[in-house]
């Protein structure tokens, strides 16, 4: 039976929650140094390390293929990239969840694999899926997972009520789980990832599905426990998200590492500023392109859903002058034209050739 399903039966039966808590913790393994939240044992560096790692799903999936990295001990570390490219895996690794099929990984001093165990007490997940439980309120289930994390009984109480608040769920705090909205459910998935202020936070997409308010308060959630000295590994699809927020970004794609460094760094990859184009009409889109494209420093790019061109450029705005010009010459209309500098979506496309999302 797992600690869910004990808790579920016994508050069925008329148990209060509170001692359901405290016979579980009684009967919970508190092993030596792991009751205290940051671990000092990874002594280099980077308290993520990972070596020549590789993931497939049978024959036929790589999901990783030799992998390595660094995540700077009290750094912002975003893993960007596509649907499929990995990251979940990559995160199941660091985590325990999975073993990989060769390489290694040490997360706080501890190895994945021989010391799994160890190493959990030192982390927090939160999963791209929602683990609440459901027949606990928001309150409960965040001082239940306090306690699990040997916080006291007043501190998660404490920290329970501050997260709810911070996550806009106050209101709904003494109402069981089973009657919170997904994205109320979500919220609350991340308040109990934050709760115990780990060495390491791991967050699997968090912000995906989040409205605005909420995603900016997980931002300024995140930024506050680094500054008490939480690492924070998240994955993300947004561009946005990534430049925003992370000090490193690594870029991944197909189970390969395509680039890393800072938002700005990775900007400079791509050289110049970027010349946007939007039309009036759509099918004139690539003759437009045609047309930029002797200014471009690499070919230009139509994108299929919305018809706007892009294409990198150096030489600054005197462009501008040039492409009404010519395109007034050709007859082409313009909806707008735009000269900026490169985004990090820019900087996708200009490694895979494809856009993220
Ligand atoms: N349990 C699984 N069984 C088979 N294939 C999987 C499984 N989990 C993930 N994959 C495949 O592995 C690749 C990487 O997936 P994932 O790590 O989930 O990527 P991401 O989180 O970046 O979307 C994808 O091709 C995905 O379809
Ligand atoms: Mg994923």
């Amino acid at each position: 039976m797992t600690s869910k399903q004990i808790t579920r039966a016994l508050t069925g039966a008329g148990w209060h929650v509170h001692d359901v808590m405290d016979i579980m913790l009684d009967h919970l393994p508190v092993r030596e140094g792991e009751s205290q939240i940051i671990h000092e044992s990874e002594t280099s560096d980077n308290i993520i390390s990972v070596r020549n790692v590789s993931k497939s799903y049978g024959p036929k999936i790589i999901a990783l293929d030799n992998i390595s990295l660094g995540v700077k001990r009290g750094s912002i570390t975003a893993l960007l990239g596509p649907n499929g490219a990995g990251k979940t895996t990559l995160i199941r690794l660091m985590t325990t969840l999975l073993v990989p099929d060769s390489g290694a990984i040490r997360v706080a001093g501890y190895d994945t694999v021989r010391q799994a165990q160890k190493l959990r007490g030192a982390i927090g997940l939160a999963g791209q899926y929602v683990a609440v439980d459901e027949t606990l309120t928001g309150q409960e289930n965040l001082e239940m997972v306090g306690r699990l994390y040997h916080l006291s009984p007043s501190e998660s109480a404490t920290r329970a009520k501050g997260l709810l608040l911070k996550f806009d769920l106050q209101d709904a705090a003494d109402r069981p789980v089973k009657t919170y909205s997904g994205g109320m459910r979500r919220r609350l998935d991340l308040a109990a990832s934050l709760i115990a202020r780990p060495a390491v936070l791991f967050l699997d997409e968090p912000t995906a599905g989040l409205d605005p308010r909420s995603r900016f308060m997980l931002w300024q959630t995140i930024r506050e426990l680094v500054e008490q000295g939480t690492t924070v590994l998240l994955t993300t699809q947004y561009m946005e998200e990534a430049d925003q927020l992370a000090h490193h970004i690594i870029v991944i794609d197909h189970g390969h590492i395509i680039a890393q460094g800072t938002a700005d760094e990775l900007k400079r990859q791509v050289g110049g500023d970027i010349l946007e184009l939007h039309v009036s009409e759509r099918d004139k889109a690539h003759q437009i392109a045609a047309l930029v494209s002797k200014y471009g420093i690499s070919e230009p790019r139509v994108n299929k859903e919305t018809g706007v061109i892009t294409v990198p450029v150096e030489g600054g705005a005197s462009i501008l002058v040039d492409v009404i010009r010519d395109a007034d010459a050709e007859d082409l209309k313009l909806l707008d034209i735009v000269l900026r500098r490169p985004s990090l979506d820019d900087v996708f496309l200009k490694l895979t050739g494809h856009t993220a999302i």
